[in-house]
Parts: structure tokens; sequence; C-alpha cells
């Protein structure tokens, strides 16, 4: 049986603290491991988790200062670890075929190590593809980026979906003073939540339909879960269906949807007395020029919303649900504020201010080259796979190879709702279907929902790093499944 909704508070991810710092970089260590959570009353789910949380700790950046992750892996799995939106060198952006290894795991670049049957999928990769590290691995990322929202997971080639779905996910925050400088709430009125949805087993345990349960052999998920594996718990922080009790003033909440395929569609029930549910102050690239209401919100795995919603548009001692408006019966509720406290004379954030930061807005006719990237299965050798342009990933065969510091023009076009994600790239939505985006893809993104038989065009600056990063579909499943592709900035 499922638990009852809200009657767990809403936990807050702790916020990691450095453990030293080196030459102005604030230098973190944080270890993969497993752990038994109470995720649903009574019962011990194991997770698989960075410090053995789900989610894992939050970290917290400044702008323009380095932060240093040292990431030791005590699972029985190779890990890989991807700063979702983070400008990084591709030595440290987490790709699929950068592995951290436990030791005594067998090294892919030597297969007749790995023995019969061991990564029927990964086999394909060249062994001259393969990074690997033994045991840890330091990654850097110098944040020269914006303040923001970001999100770090598990990016093991041909089996993300399952590692994330057992709980390989944190929040990562990116502060700035252009964003300090504003009269956001802040403290413990500024909450990530991230929402995601799993299933499970009658004792508790995650519930996954792998082709091979080990994650050791065939990638991929059985036949009729192609679409992508939903569940029938909606987890917020990490827990089912939980409540925050808040006082009558704004809330600023970080929305990720940390799903490996469900879409939410997210409102209030009921909504405010006046004023808009969500107030959007940012999005997966930062801050918008000026906000942006909504009555309801569309996120597909792995956007980010920043928004604030005020509490004082609702009667003391009001029950308000956040509610998927795409869900059924109990995937329709996702958590519960209850409004129980006065704000306190003169506390509390003002209005959000009508000039939020200065967004350079591109234009068309900066895009020095166009490129399409078509989303859509395919049968390959007999099987149907994901592909991209047509081709299955090839790890090391680039796609593209744009320049350094230029603005592109990229169309992408699909078969299905496809969340198409750009690593270290960020874009702006120029249209869908040749008319105007929509009014919640604002802002800088690094993901986009592509819808059936939609062709979105963005505008994509080319900033930061040069060499091979990756695009992919953020729905998990189609990821392993070979949806992904690279390209090299040159
Ligand atoms: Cu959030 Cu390549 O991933
Ligand atoms: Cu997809």
């Amino acid at each position: 049986p499922l638990p009852e909704p809200f009657q767990v508070p809403l936990p807050v991810p702790p916020v990691a603290e450095p453990v030293r710092t080196r030459g102005g970089a604030a230098v973190y260590e944080v270890e993969q491991r497993a752990a038994r959570l109470e995720i649903l009353p009574g019962l011990k789910t194991e997770v698989w988790g960075y410090d053995g949380r789900f989610p894992g700790p939050t970290f917290v950046g400044e702008s323009e200062r380095e932060l240093r992750l040292r990431v030791r892996n005590a699972l029985e799995m190779p890990t890989s670890t991807h700063l979702h939106g983070g400008v990084q060198r591709p030595e440290s952006d987490g790709h699929p075929t950068d592995l951290v290894l436990p030791s005594g795991f067998p090294d892919p670049r030597h297969p007749e190590e790995a023995g019969k049957g061991e990564y029927s999928g990964s086999k394909m990769v060249k062994p001259s593809e393969w990074t690997i590290s033994r045991g840890h691995k330091e990654y850097v990322y110098p944040l020269k980026q914006r303040a923001t929202t970001l999100w770090y997971h598990d990016h093991r080639m041909d089996f993300s979906a399952p590692q994330v779905w057992r709980g390989l996910a944190g929040m990562f925050l990116v502060h700035d003073d252009e964003e300090s400088g504003l009269p956001l709430p802040e403290d413990s009125r500024d909450i990530p939540l991230m929402i995601c949805d799993r299933a499970f087993e009658e004792d508790g345990s995650f519930r996954y339909p792998s082709l091979d349960p080990s994650l050791a052999g065939k990638p991929g998920v059985r036949e009729q879960y192609m679409e992508g594996v939903t569940g029938d718990v909606v987890l917020v922080n990490g827990v089912p269906w939980p409540e925050l009790e808040v006082s009558a003033e704004r809330y600023r909440f970080r929305i990720l949807n940390a799903s490996n395929a469900r879409r939410f569609r997210l409102a209030l029930d009921p909504g405010p007395r006046e004023g808009a549910a969500f107030v959007q102050v940012g999005s997966d690239g930062g801050l918008l020029g000026a906000p942006r209401e909504h009555e309801e919100l569309p996120v597909s795995p792995a956007e980010r919303f920043d928004v604030v919603i005020d509490f004082a548009a609702f009667p003391m001692g009001s029950e308000v649900r956040l509610v998927n408006t795409l869900g059924h019966g109990r995937t329709r509720d996702v958590m519960r504020f209850r409004v129980t406290r006065r704000a306190k004379r003169g506390a509390g954030a003002p209005r959000v201010p009508r000039r939020l930061a200065d967004v350079q807005r591109l234009k068309a006719g900066q895009a020095v080259v166009d490129r399409q990237f078509d989303f859509r299965q395919k049968q390959v050798h007999g099987m149907r796979m994901w592909t991209v342009n047509g081709k299955p990933y090839d790890p090391g065969s680039p796609l593209a190879s744009p320049r350094l510091d230029t603005v592109e023009r990229w169309r992408f076009t699909s078969d299905f709702h496809h969340p198409v994600h750009v690593h270290l790239a960020h874009f702006q939505v120029l249209s869908r279907s040749g008319k105007t985006p929509l009014d919640s893809d604002a802002g800088w993104k690094d993901t986009v929902d592509v819808r059936p038989f939609e062709v979105v065009d963005v505008l994509i600056r080319f900033a930061g790093y040069r060499g091979m990063y990756m695009l992919h579909c953020h729905n998990l499943e189609h990821e392993d499944m070979a949806m992904m592709a690279d390209f090299r900035i040159v």
C-alpha cells in the first residue's frame, strides 16, 4: 500500500562544507555509497547516494570561484559525475566514458579482463575512448558562470538511468553579486525542490525494469519500457508527498524535475486569491531579465525553474497542494504547503523587482552555422533504439564541430517527447515549429522539451572551453538506449 500523502515534513538536503581551501578554490569531498533509508514508512530502501544520501548534499558555489569536488566511489559499479548546466573543461564534465571504477572492477579498456558477458553494450565503445580513474576522481568546476540552479547526477555509459533511479543525484547552486543584490527570499525561504517519481517493490526496494539487474551486462530496459520508466510514488527531496509549513510571505523554490521520464505540469490547488501562482525569476541558466508569471509550469526531466510563491495570497490555515496536472490519482499530487504562521512585521521579502538581471538576448543574425539534430526511434541491428540523426551513440565520433565563442542555430526535431540537453553550451529558444516559444521557454536554457513532431530552433552560444562535449535526450531510458551524440568545440 502507498503511504498517505502529506504526512512527512519536507526535508531540505544539507549544504556541503568544504574540507579545505586550496589557492582560492574550495575543495569538497563526497563519497558514493550504498545506504538503507526509510523512504516509505516502516520499510528500508537501499539507495546509492552521494554521502549515502538521496538527494545528495547541496553544493553551494560562488560565481568565478573555483570549486573542486573529489568523488570517491565506494559502490560496486562504475560511476561518472556530471554537473548538469555547469561550464567546465571536458575532463571534468562527467562524460559517460569517463569512469570512476571501484577497486577490483574490470577495466573496460581490457575486455578480456572483464570476462564473457560483461559490458555487452559498452563493448561497442572503442577502447581508446575510455578515460578510467580508480577509486576516486577530482572534478574541477571553475564556475565562470552566472548565479543559477544546477544539479549533479550519475552519467555512467549505458547505466545512468538505473543509477540515478537508485539515488545518485543532488542540487548545486551558484550565487553571484547580481543575484545577492536583489530582494529575493533567502536562507530558510530559499528552498530546493528535487521532484522525481519512483516505483517500489513490496519490501521497500526500488523497482526498476533493467534488462540486466546486475547493471554489468546488457544496458537498457525491457521492451515495454522503451518510452521511459515512471513510478507511482512522487518524491520531493527524497520523501513521498511531503508537507511544508510556511508563513504568509514569499518563498523562493528551486524546482528541478529529477525524474527519469515523467513530465510535470505544476499548478497550485487552490490557486492564490490574487496574483499568479508562480512568479518565475530564473531558468536553467540563471536569472531572467524580468519575472514571468505562470499559472501552470511545464517541467520536463532535468529542467529547472526558479520561482517565487507568495503565501500571503492564501487565507491563514490554507492547505495548498502542489499538483501535477499531467498526473492521475496519486501521481497528481506532488506536495502540500500549509500556511500556519503570519509573516513577522517588516520581515519577509518585498515584491519581486520588475528588473532582475542583464540578459543578453541572442539574435538569429548572430548565428554563423545552422545544424539539425533529429531525435527518433529506429531499428538498429534488429533492435529498437533511440537515435540522434539516425545513429546510436558512438563516443568519439562528433556530429558537429562548432567554434569557440560563436553562436549557432540548432534545430531539434523529434518523434516523441524528448527533453534535449546540451552539455557546456547554453541556449535561448527561438521558436517552436516556426511559432513563438512557450512562456516557460524564457531565458538561458540547457534543456528544452521537444514535443512529438515539433521543430524547436535554439540559438546556442559556445563559450567556455574547447574539446569534446555531448548533447542527448534527458529521458534517461532514451539516453541509455543510445540517444546521445558528441560534438567537439574547436
Ligand atoms: Cu543531466 Cu548529460 O546530463
Ligand atoms: Cu528522448
